[in-house]
């Protein structure tokens, strides 16, 4: 099994199988973290990702006053009253952890400064910040990017606002903000995109009333000065993790894997309807549910695929398994249309760019627009043989190592160190399934 830094390379080897299990789901990880520290009380998490992204965010909130401690693989949160901290949180490559924890900074009443890495220091922060200065935040940075200092402040001011993209990081961080706020805080979002802050305030005891008003979406309201009180969060299997491995199955002959305990969120499961469409043979055996989220086991083996196209209205709950959903198309038969990918150009790299040059790299007929993206598959393996630039993106990364698996010629990757962001087992679960990578 190779280490997960530097190059990497995967060749073709035999079929894949077994059963295995993903890591954390991320966006789970982060809020268990954030909603404990906020919560009165000790809230306990179990399964939760210990990846580069989660562990930055459970430094930021030791840093704003939380207690926590891991004990046997369980995290204990104990949480209570925030203070500025003394110096800078650092977020690294994490959006999820910046933005979030900037909504929860503000409603907390305590300042804040927030840095990350380069990649990090690229993307837009305005889009939190601005309804956060609706609220009555006060926060300075330059050209709307990292870094960004939130200054301490009473209590806030309820708003009305609309998304006006559908993005979970921006919905949570207005909701964390709207717990310090004098009023009623009302969200309308026109198109759903992920409810795990919704459904995890609602179990760490916070009342929210949901509508629709007769209008598209859902509008989701929230009164301040509620408390929230602690919790025990069992974190199931990343749906956006286990994608690769699903890829993996599906596209190396005579392949049969089950990744057990797998979310499968409505709003996180597009991926998955995309390649039963595709003519993937992938079930959810075992639907129960776990910490008030749907999981399920999913099995998943060789399939013969023809390309489709993936709608824009789909894109929200599969936005982050576009590189693999390419990688796969680059098997089927037929074009594979994939469109509404403007925020894939603002994710940890400008994945419609990254994604297309390391598919024509490995012999791939690929084009793209500014929102779209479009692979035509020969029904066959591609040729492989080339070295991806990864753009420091761990999707990037584990997307073009699935494809090395069983494209003609081995793919290599230029490093491998990103993947720890959100799947540090990556190598190691793949490998024991019977993929072969090595260190390049
Ligand atoms: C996330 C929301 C999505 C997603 C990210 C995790 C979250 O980002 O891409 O990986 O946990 O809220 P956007 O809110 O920018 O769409």
């Amino acid at each position: 099994m190779a280490n997960l830094s530097g190059p990497m390379a995967a060749r073709r080897a035999g079929p894949l199988s077994g059963d295995c299990t993903a890591p954390g789901d991320k966006s789970i990880s982060h809020r268990a973290l954030i909603f404990g520290a906020l919560a009165d009380g000790e809230t306990v998490v179990s399964g939760l990702l210990e990846g580069d992204d989660v562990l930055r965010t459970a430094v930021a909130m030791r840093a704003l006053g939380a207690e926590i401690e891991r004990d046997h693989g369980v995290w204990r949160v104990v949480g209570g009253a925030w203070s500025t901290p003394a110096s800078s949180l650092y977020f690294g490559n994490s959006g999820t952890g910046a933005r979030l924890v900037m909504g929860a900074v503000a409603g907390a009443g305590v300042g804040a400064s927030f840095a990350g890495d380069e990649s990090l220091s690229g993307r837009p922060m305005g889009r939190v910040l601005e309804p956060l200065r609706m609220m009555g935040v006060v926060a300075s940075a330059e050209d709307g990017r990292l870094p960004v200092t939130i200054e301490a402040r009473g209590a806030l001011e309820a708003v009305s606002c609309k998304l006006a993209k559908p993005s979970a990081q921006v919905k949570s961080a207005i909701l964390l903000a709207a717990l310090g706020a004098k009023g009623i805080t009302k969200v309308h979002e026109p198109v759903l995109c992920r409810d795990h802050t919704e459904r995890m305030l609602g179990a760490f005891g916070a009342e929210l009333v949901f509508d629709s008003d007769g209008a598209a979406g859902r509008f989701i309201s929230i009164a301040g000065g509620q408390r929230l009180h602690s919790a025990s969060v069992d974190v199931p299997g990343d749906p956006s993790s286990a994608a690769f491995l699903v890829a993996a199955a599906i596209i190396t002959p005579g392949s049969e894997i089950t990744v057990k305990n797998v979310l499968i969120n409505p709003l996180r499961i597009g991926f998955y309807e995309t390649l039963r469409e595709m003519g993937a043979d992938i079930s959810f055996e075992n639907k129960r549910e776990s910490s008030g989220e749907p999981v399920a086991d999913i099995v998943a083996r060789h399939s013969v695929l023809h390309g489709v196209e993936a709608p824009a209205e789909r894109a929200p709950s599969m936005i982050d398994e576009y590189p693999i959903l390419a990688v796969i198309a680059a098997f089927a038969n037929g074009e594979t249309m994939m469109r509404g990918l403007d925020e894939l150009r603002v994710k940890e790299s400008d994945r419609v760019a990254a994604t297309e040059a390391g598919l024509a790299a490995n012999g791939v007929d690929v084009k793209s627009g500014e929102d779209w993206l479009c692979v035509v598959g020969a029904g066959a393996p591609p040729t492989g043989g080339a070295t991806v630039k990864t753009a420091h993106d761990h999707r990037i990364a584990m997307s073009f190592l699935v494809m090395g698996l069983a494209s003609e010629a081995p793919v290599q990757i230029d490093d491998a160190a990103m993947i720890a962001t959100s799947f540090p087992t990556f190598a190691e679960i793949t490998s024991r399934l019977g993929a072969q990578l090595d260190a390049a």
